[in-house]
């Protein structure tokens, strides 16, 4: 029987959370509208669901509850917004509404990456939309450019700045010398950095939106866990300026995922690596707390996608068109694209393309300490490109030295950072950065 209106829940009211029931309510006439029949918000669920509501100056139509059992076990509701985040009550959530038969749209990649077999595999069983697009780069319309705008096209990579923090950090090191540590600080004090900022610096954020491109690139599952990644804690405003100065690159922190084989097990290269980008690429013109993705089609060629990766309104706004697109869907069924993604297995972990790199180490002022370097390196059969010793500091203090290798597998790159750390006269962490190829 055709559907006479459309009830959804909105599980979460944190940053996202509030302003999507916002607009969802406030604009309910509008999508109404749009869609032929009334779509309304029925619950919203959050531990402080009653205080948050009435902040929100919601009517006692509009159901309040901090069990989100409450919204699975009412037949009415259509649609379920999970902005939860996390992977407890937001997996139950997810599976629970799918399974049933309703509609989910969820911004949680760190659910989809860790469970995208299971989540797919719902969806299926359920047959009800799953939107995402919040999921990767919060206000940038990617996934649905990748499932729909280009549904005839053939997708073969992405290179993108995937996470927001990382990019404001290492922006005001480029552009105010700042060190990493006052940067970090800055971030916090602007809202872009969480108290506990480690998922952001150490990649794992950016790792699992990478993992989500990745299975949507290669139409079967790419967990998380094999997403090669490295962080920017290691990197220092001296690392940055003299890569501007001295090879005319800035550094972004990328997330890389490369389908090289397609069928029913897929081979796809995923990383996220500390990359030298050339100041004249596109990735190096982003900005500040922004994102930006860097995607190659079979037929459309390259495309950039560039815009602000987080924050209440850019999300929300992306919830919001999925709430309207899944709404469709729930209305007329599902247009190109808009299939549950595939389940069925992982894909097969690339290695790595070689490249080349740049190496940074601490070294103490003494005599023949760069020939010590360069003989492990050969002895390893890593070429150099460039070596540079900076001035001594003085007081004893050590050197950075700063080699670029030609073109080599990571592998033996790891195998480098690791013998020469091991060298007595090496001191501290190290910064290891991806040149982007010329
Ligand atoms: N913030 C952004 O800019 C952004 C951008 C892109 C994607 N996202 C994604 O959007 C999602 C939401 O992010 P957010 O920043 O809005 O998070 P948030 O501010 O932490 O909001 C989450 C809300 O859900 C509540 N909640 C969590 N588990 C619950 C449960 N079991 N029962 C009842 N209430 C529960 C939390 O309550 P407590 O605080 O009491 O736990 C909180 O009010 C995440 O998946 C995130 O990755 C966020």
């Amino acid at each position: 029987m055709p559907r006479k209106s459309l009830s959804v829940a909105v599980c979460g009211l944190g940053v996202v959370g509030r302003e999507a029931a916002r607009l969802l309510h406030a604009g309910r006439t509008r999508w109404g509208a749009r869609l032929g029949v009334p779509l309304r918000l029925a619950w919203v669920c959050d531990r402080q669901a009653a205080r948050e509501a009435k902040a929100l100056g919601l009517p006692a139509a509009v159901r309040r509850t901090a069990d989100f059992r409450d919204v699975l076990a009412d037949p009415a509701v259509d649609l379920v917004v999970e902005l939860f985040g996390g992977l407890g009550a937001s997996h139950d959530l997810v599976l629970g509404a799918l399974k049933a038969g309703k509609g989910v749209v969820t911004a949680n990649k760190m659910l989809l990456s860790r469970h995208w077999d299971q989540v797919a595999a719902a969806a299926r069983t359920g047959g009800a939309p799953l939107h995402f697009e919040a999921a990767v780069a919060g206000g940038v319309p990617i996934i649905r450019s990748l499932r729909t705008g280009l549904a005839a096209d053939r997708v073969t990579s992405v290179h993108g700045i995937l996470n927001g923090t990382t990019n404001f950090i290492l922006s005001a090191m480029a552009h105010g010398g700042a060190s990493f540590e006052d940067a970090v600080r800055e971030a916090q004090r602007l809202g872009y950095a969480e108290r506990d900022p480690s998922f952001d610096l150490n990649g794992t954020d950016a790792a699992h939106k990478v993992s989500v491109l990745a299975s949507l690139l290669a139409g079967r599952w790419f967990p998380p866990q094999r997403v090669a990644r490295e962080g920017i804690e290691a990197v220092e405003a001296g690392d940055i300026l003299w890569a501007v100065r001295e090879l005319k690159r800035t550094v972004r922190l990328v997330g890389t995922a490369v389908v090289l084989r397609r069928g029913p097990v897929p081979l796809v290269e995923a990383h996220v690596r500390p990359t030298l980008v050339p100041l004249l690429h596109p990735l190096a013109g982003v900005h500040g707390g922004n994102n930006a993705l860097l995607v190659t089609a079979e037929h459309a060629g390259d495309l950039m996608f560039y815009g602000p990766g987080a924050g209440a309104g850019p999300t929300a706004s992306a919830v919001l068109a999925d709430v309207l697109a899944a709404a469709g869907e729930l209305l007329a069924g599902p247009g190109v694209g808009d299939a549950a993604p595939s389940s069925g297995g992982p894909c097969r972990a690339a290695d790595e393309a070689p490249a080349a790199h740049y190496l940074r180490w601490r070294v103490k002022d003494v005599p023949g300490a760069l020939a010590r370097i360069a003989t492990v390196l050969g002895r390893l059969g890593v070429s150099l490109a460039r070596v540079h010793q900076d001035d001594p500091p003085g007081g004893g203090r050590p050197v950075p030295v700063r080699l670029v290798t030609h073109v080599a597998p990571r592998a033996l790159i790891e195998r480098a950072r690791k013998a020469v750390s091991a060298l007595p006269i090496v001191s501290g962490p190290h910064a290891a950065l991806r040149v982007w190829p010329d």
